[in-house]
């Protein structure tokens, strides 16, 4: 199946495969027409840039202006679930006309570029055997749910991807990468999206806080609506009726309603991460009329379930 897809991308096709966070859907970032195709199969804006992914941290530094704290992050997280933004070519510059390069359009034009190193042996081996680093997107049509299953992919985008790689376990952490933003001069830097890496987790490897959160949107990602369920999606709900499609973090209640799945019932936050997007995907399905989450701790990685959540309920009318 590897030798399958490392044609179609080769060819400018379209490849999906699993990583530790959620599945991706991927093109040679070198290629703009397959990079363009990568757009036009997800109906994704032009200007909502691309997580560029490497097989190791020396490909990386290849295609950016690699410095201290991407060094430092490297170190400490990569393989993992991670995506750092950092400068395309040092500061005052220009990019020299033969080096190593993504296509304009993966970047969304932007002097800056994000690099992701998955940990995932299926992800590794594709890129590596690729020899060239490989742009992947979440693979689900813009806005609507992650994928965490080759047949999410099947199911949403199966007629426009050319082949879908399998693996018996995929995307274990299941929320996507944490992206930290270090590609501003100096030493600072800026979460632009929570994951599984933890805010603290980033300050201890960098030692300074975060730029304060300001209104402003640095990832172009951010501005859109996202991770929209076809049904109404409500939130902190303790008392569900019995007509709702229930997702259950802890005890259930009693008596529940007919479409009730449990995120975790020991109250794990990692568990109910892993089964959120899956567990979405089937509720999503039923024939209730909306799906209710019960609440979920805004601690460790319930931060970004909780995020993922709001923005899925989230209407903007
Ligand atoms: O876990 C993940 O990161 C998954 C797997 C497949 O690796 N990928 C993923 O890609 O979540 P995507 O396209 O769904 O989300 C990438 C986010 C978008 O919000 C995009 O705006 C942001 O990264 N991004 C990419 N390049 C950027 C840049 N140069 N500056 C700011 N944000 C950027
Ligand atoms: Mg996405």
């Amino acid at each position: 199946m590897i030798e399958d897809a490392l044609v179609a991308l080769k060819n400018g096709g379209l490849v999906a495969f699993p990583t530790e966070t959620v599945y991706g859907l991927g093109a040679d970032a070198a290629n703009k027409h397959a990079v363009m195709k990568l757009y036009a199969a997800k109906n994704r804006p032009a200007f909502n840039p691309l997580i560029v992914h490497c097989a190791s941290v020396e490909q990386m530094r290849e295609y950016c202006a690699w410095d201290d704290r991407a060094e430092a992050l490297a170190n400490a997280f990569m393989p993992g679930p991670l995506t750092i933004i950092v400068q395309r070519w040092p500061w005052g510059k220009f990019p020299e006309p033969d080096a190593p390069s993504v296509s304009e359009e993966a970047c969304a034009k932007l002097p800056t570029i994000a690099l992701r190193m998955p940990d995932h042996p299926v992800a590794l081996e594709l890129i590596q055997k690729y020899g060239k680093p490989i742009a992947a997107p979440s693979a689900n049509p813009s806005g609507m749910l992650s994928p965490t299953r080759a047949e999410h992919v099947r199911q949403h985008l199966g007629d426009v991807v050319d082949v879908i790689l399998e693996a018996p376990n995929p995307c274990r952490i299941g929320l996507e990468s944490t992206i930290v933003d270090i590609s501003m001069r100096g030493s600072g830097w800026e979460l632009l999206r929570q994951g599984a890496i933890s805010q603290e987790g980033i300050e201890a490897v960098l030692k300074m806080p975060p730029f304060p959160k300001d209104e402003k949107i640095r990832s172009p990602g951010q501005l859109l609506r996202h991770y929209t369920t076809h049904k109404d999606l409500v939130l902190d709900v303790t008392e569900p009726l019995p007509e709702d499609a229930l997702l259950v973090f802890g005890v259930a209640p009693h008596p529940a309603p007919r479409h009730t799945l449990n995120l975790s019932p020991e109250s794990n936050l990692e568990e109910a991460a892993s089964r959120l997007f899956a567990y979405l995907h089937l509720l999503d399905k039923t024939d209730a009329k909306r799906i209710a989450v019960m609440p979920i701790p805004e601690q460790g990685i319930g931060v970004a379930i909780n995020e993922r959540l709001r923005r899925g309920a989230f209407r903007p009318y």
